[in-house]
């Protein structure tokens, strides 16, 4: 099922989504919107929340890459590339917000990439309609997420709020694209357990 270049691939993301050197195709959507003057605790505020989507990207790449790796059906395993790199893009956008705002990204990075790859390599093994519907519910459920942060984010932070509402977008788009490859409905059980281990990781990368 793998093949040695396939895992030298696999290596080369992982090192790249932990140690941050990711490229962005598109712009970022912060350009051209003007920076805020912001006090130093909704700085840190805002730091902290773009940390936690930084995590959520890093998790991304892996998840992704799980799931491609192990994809049987060849349109599955296209439209899981393609939503993978607009993720490369996110990892780029939240990490340069990250140091604009002068603050540093999640020490647990390897631990968060880790776990991710296994869960989603597991999904991949499942078969393509319970990996497509793993996705879209994750899709749905970081959709649910950047909502919340949204409404958290320092309302004058107009630059952090431009990343989050595209990656809203685009992770929408994602979940859309998963169901019509065919993605299964997961489970109830399924689904409150990923939103179980979702808030673990958003909770602690808030402070770690
Ligand atoms: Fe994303
Ligand atoms: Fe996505």
């Amino acid at each position: 099922m793998f093949n040695v270049d396939d895992l030298i691939g696999e290596f080369d993301r992982a090192l790249r989504a932990i140690a941050g050197v990711a490229e962005a195709a598109r712009r970022t959507p912060a350009e051209g919107v003007s920076e805020a003057q912001l006090s130093a605790s909704e700085r840190e505020h805002a730091v902290a929340l773009m940390r936690v989507n930084h995590v959520g990207e890093v998790c991304a790449q892996a998840l992704y890459q799980g799931q491609a790796l192990t994809a049987r059906n060849p349109g599955a395993k296209a439209a899981l590339e393609r939503a993978a790199r607009e993720e490369t893009e996110h990892l780029a956008w939240t990490e340069r917000r990250i140091a604009e705002l002068g603050g540093r990204k999640s020490l647990l990075n390897p631990a968060w990439y880790a776990g991710s790859f296994a869960l989603g390599a597991l999904a991949g093994l499942a078969g393509d309609r319970w990996n497509l519907g793993f996705l879209a519910e994750t899709e749905r459920q970081v959709v649910a997420h950047l909502g919340g942060h949204l409404l958290r984010l320092p309302e004058e932070d107009s630059r952090s709020r431009a990343i989050v509402e595209t990656m809203r977008e685009d992770e929408a788009r994602h979940a859309t694209s998963a169901v019509g490859h065919g993605a299964a409905d997961l489970p109830e059980p399924a689904k409150a357990a990923m939103r179980l281990s979702s808030k673990v990781m958003t909770e602690t990368a808030f402070w770690i």
